[in-house]
């Protein structure tokens, strides 16, 4: 069975990646999954978590653009999926690359907000400079967070992306104090997460 490989990625910082990435690595666990989650941020944001909530979930720092070659080699036999916490693109463009060529598919996460929608043509540079280096596309989809109950915003920055062609989870992830105040603490309550790792796993591993 060939290792479903994720990487989170964004042009800037503060837009979800980390809460993403330590959210979905322990929903997939809890669906059964063999996780191991990679922070490839020299910031070292998800090991310093798993650090401070003293954590079982595997999670191993490799903030190199190497990744792509070395993660084979680092990934235990028993791994079925492996999450990539990243840098910001627009700082550290090698290492996401590299994330992004050792995936099998990207989650995107942003805010409806009209300056991170801005930036995702940035992102989809990335995703076009992998195509010739693959034989399949990779799947990539947008995960919009920090939406406001019922407010246009979502809506709006969903049709719009959707019309420049992205894919968009279905599942939402609100802004909530459960998010942003989880840094540190074990992840005991997965909240829409648990809805977006179903998501996931409904993409094919190529
Ligand atoms: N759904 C959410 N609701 C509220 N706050 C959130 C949510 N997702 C992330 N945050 C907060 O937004 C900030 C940036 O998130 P973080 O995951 O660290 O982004 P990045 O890794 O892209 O820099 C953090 O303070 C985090 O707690
Ligand atoms: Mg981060």
């Amino acid at each position: 069975m060939p290792v479903r490989r994720v990487s989170v990625i964004n042009l800037k910082g503060g837009s979800g990646k980390t809460t993403t990435a330590v959210f979905i690595a322990h929903a997939l666990q809890e669906r059964g999954e063999n996780v191991l989650l990679v922070d490839a941020d020299p910031q070292g944001s998800s090991i310093r978590w798993s650090e401070l909530a003293d954590w079982e979930l595997p999670t191993v720092s490799l903030p190199t653009k190497n990744l792509h070659k070395q993660l084979p080699g680092i990934t235990p036999r028993e791994i079925t999926c492996v999450v990539i916490d990243t840098p910001p693109l627009e700082l550290q463009a090698g290492i996401v690359y590299s994330s992004v060529r050792a995936s099998t598919q990207v989650i995107v996460p942003m805010a409806p907000t009209p300056g991170e929608a801005d930036v995702l043509p940035d992102v989809r540079a990335v995703l076009e400079e992998m195509e010739p280096l693959r034989q399949d596309p990779l799947p990539h989809a947008v995960s919009l967070n920090r939406t406001v109950y019922r407010a246009i915003s979502t809506r709006s920055t969903r049709a719009a992306a959707e019309a420049n062609g992205w894919q968009v989870f279905d599942t939402e992830i609100p802004r909530k104090e459960l998010y942003s105040q989880a840094f540190g603490s074990p992840i005991t309550n997965l909240g829409a997460y648990k809805a977006l790792a179903t998501e996931i796993t409904a993409t094919e591993v190529r």
